[in-house]
């Protein structure tokens, strides 16, 4: 099997990556080691930035995005027992952000690139890279026979624990990492929203915010520890534990229900350079993973795929490769500020351990500065409804 670019993963890097790519003529093919029903169920992100929804429209699947998303002008910032409107769109000259579930978009470009004869191939897991310095090749398990895929440049968009990363000479790779003494304990209910935009929210027994995926479904996490057993989580405990972090002066009521599907994240901030080697470049979560307190990990996904596939066309329609070999050079400025904004955010809304009393008083006054200056309140929203491509 041949195609030009080999691409590993049918995550949101991958799918998109593949689908710009067909929009400019490029061939590739996509090998994910899940079933498609488990890649388009898989629950993660839900806020996606407006470039990235300019770039899905743009692209011709943002027609169900445009219909189901729900576009959010503002997100609240609570603490001491009141909430506090951060007006994204008026403190960005009017971008905003919109809900919509990581496996939706999944779904939508797993249709457009079917309907386009695209080749995606499910349950076909790759094994090992060969010759990625020259003529590289995909080896991978498909239907119990190994096969190879034979391609010009191969796209690593196979997440943090894919095979990709690894393949980079660790004489070459360097990696970046902080790992964060706690978790996010997160639960989906089919209970509407107790309010229209996202509250996030400090308090003195951790993080709690409340998001959603629909005018019917909630999406609500608390900061847990990273070895709390979800087992020791009844629903009962989860919905008394977000009250009590959300409880606001003027009684606000947080209604619960049936809670569809819980589970615990750890979280890091990690980031591997080059993103480069030979004819392999990797994106995505393969490159770099923020916690998902600024709601950027696929945001990011989808900005280095705006990269490599300027990249790769101008390769194929010039001869060029300057931007092929200055791919990640070009992806890493995004990458630290967006990197940066995260563990702010982070560092701002959860408590460490031991944390005293003149922590406490640390993170309050950021909040209270964050909401009081414009200066402030403007910085946060032109990170969070996403920084310029260029
Ligand atoms: P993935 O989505 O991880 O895709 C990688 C794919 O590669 C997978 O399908 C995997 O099965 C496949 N694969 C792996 N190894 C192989 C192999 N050997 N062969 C074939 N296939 C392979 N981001 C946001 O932007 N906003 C948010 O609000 C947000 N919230 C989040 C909340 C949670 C609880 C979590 C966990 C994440 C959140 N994120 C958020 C992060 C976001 O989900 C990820 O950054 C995003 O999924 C990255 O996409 P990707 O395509 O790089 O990787
Ligand atoms: C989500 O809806 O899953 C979500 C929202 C905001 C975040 C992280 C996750 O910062």
């Amino acid at each position: 099997m041949r195609t030009q670019v080999g691409i590993v993963g049918a995550g949101p890097a991958g799918l998109v990556l593949s689908h710009l790519l067909h929009l400019q003529g490029i061939e590739s093919v996509v090998l994910e080691s899940h079933r498609r029903d488990y890649v388009e169920q898989r629950i993660r992100a839900g806020v996606l930035e407006q470039g990235t929804v300019d770039l899905l429209v743009e692209s011709g699947v943002g027609d169900r995005l445009k219909q189901e998303g729900l576009v959010h002008h503002g997100i609240e910032l609570r603490f001491e027992g009141t909430g506090h409107r951060i007006d994204l769109t008026e403190l960005t000259g009017g971008k905003s952000i919109t809900i919509y579930a990581q496996h939706e978009v999944v779904k939508d470009v797993i249709d457009a690139r079917l309907a386009a004869n695209g080749q995606i191939l499910f349950n076909a897991e790759a094994l090992s890279l060969r010759d990625i310095d020259g003529n590289p090749s995909i080896y991978f398990k498909y239907k119990g026979v190994t096969q190879e895929l034979a391609c010009d440049f191969i796209a690593g968009c196979d997440g943090f624990h894919g095979i990709c990363r690894p393949v980079i000479p660790s004489s070459v790779l360097r990696v970046h990492e902080r790992i964060y003494p706690f978790a996010w304990l997160g639960i989906l209910a089919q209970v509407p929203p107790a309010s229209d935009e996202l509250i996030y929210t400090y308090h003195e027994r951790g993080f709690a915010l409340l998001s959603m995926r629909s005018p019917e479904i909630s999406r609500l996490y608390l900061q847990c520890s990273p070895e709390e057993d979800i087992v020791n989580w009844s629903d009962d405990r989860i919905w008394d534990e977000l009250r009590l972090r959300m409880a606001t002066r003027d009684r606000w009521v947080l209604k619960d229900g049936p809670v569809l599907q819980k589970g615990i994240t750890p979280m890091r901030s990690f980031v591997a350079q080059p993103m480069q080697f030979g004819k392999l470049f990797i994106l995505g979560d393969a490159a770099h993973i923020v916690p998902p307190t600024g709601a950027k990990g696929l945001n990011l996904a989808v900005s280095d795929v705006r990269v490599l596939t300027r990249a790769l066309v101008d390769f194929y329609k010039t001869g060029k490769k300057e931007a092929l070999e200055r791919y990640s050079e070009t992806c890493s400025r995004r990458i630290w500020k967006v990197q940066r904004f995260s563990w702010w955010m982070t560092s701002m809304l959860h408590r460490f351990q031991n944390e005293d009393s003149f922590s406490h008083n640390i993170h309050l006054a950021e909040l209270d500065y964050v909401t009081s200056s414009r200066a402030a309140a403007t910085s946060l929203a032109e990170n969070y409804v996403g920084l310029p491509f260029d």
